[in-house]
């Protein structure tokens, strides 16, 4: 299985912040957005990763990232040209994947979960599988329609939600996903997307979902940046050795 990390777009809504820098190297607590994807993918046992981004920073990465040696995996690197959405990104990993089974991840999701377990069950199989998150903004995502536990649809950031169950940013596909690519139509918005890809995969009766149960943000807004931090400082708080109730206190002290 080869990993896909998505670090492309021009994060117009982070602006100025993305004036002079891409997104993805954004500070989130204790280091760099981009880091927390990319050990998101190591830990669920994938070693061969390629980073796909726009060329305005992409030495930037490449500085930060190197070969992948101290993240404990071999990494590649490829230049989306201009932003034309993720699917059209995913599209450029066709020749790195070279048939394999592939884990995307998008450059802003911070996930607390561990997908190991799913990346190793997913690895000689046919198919897709999404990953949701049940969440109280649901509209600002891809949003899952179930039936009977089945995931029957997915509406892309949808004026009335049919669900609270929000399309994480990581997704598990066999190599068929490049054919689909190539016969995908932009949207409304004029990008090729991935809630397109995923709803041909759930027509075909080939779509798996499961629920992420940790903690899950992604970081393309203020407010979502602003959480993506909370989270990551949680985490990294907690392997300190510090509770709930003892972080909680600190936040008040940082104000007093
Ligand atoms: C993208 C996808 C959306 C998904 C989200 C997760 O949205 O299009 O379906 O829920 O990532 O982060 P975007 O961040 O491009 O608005």
């Amino acid at each position: 299985m080869k990993g896909i990390l998505l670090a492309g777009g021009n994060g117009r809504r982070l602006n100025p912040l993305t004036e002079i820098t891409n997104k993805h190297l954004l500070p989130v607590y204790d280091r760099p957005m981009i880091v927390y994807p990319l050990q998101t993918l190591v830990e669920a046992g994938i070693d061969e990763i390629l980073i796909v981004s726009g060329k305005d920073h992409a030495g930037g990465f490449l500085k930060l990232l190197g070969s992948g040696r101290d993240f404990g995996c071999r990494l590649w690197y490829e230049i989306q040209e201009e932003a034309g959405g993720i699917a059209q990104a995913l599209g450029l990993a066709e020749k790195f994947v070279d048939g394999d089974n592939i884990a995307v991840i998008l450059g802003d999701n911070i996930f607390e979960d561990s997908f190991k377990k799913e990346v190793a069950e997913f690895n000689e199989q046919q198919g897709a599988c999404v990953f949701l998150k049940k969440m109280k903004d649901a509209r600002r995502f891809g949003v899952a329609e179930l039936k009977d536990d089945k995931i029957v649809n997915i509406e892309e950031k949808p004026q009335s939600p049919k669900s609270d169950l929000a399309v994480t940013g990581f997704y598990l596909y066999d190599n068929n996903v490049f054919n689909i690519i190539q016969n995908l139509k932009p949207s409304g918005r004029g990008e090729l997307e991935i809630t397109d890809v995923n709803n041909y995969y759930i027509k075909e009766g080939l779509m798996k979902a499961n629920i992420v149960e940790g903690n899950w943000t992604d970081a393309g807004t203020f407010e979502s940046l602003y959480r993506a931090n909370r989270i990551a400082r949680n985490i990294a708080l907690e392997k300190e050795g510090l509770n709930a109730q003892q972080i909680l206190q600190r936040d008040s002290e940082l104000l007093e």
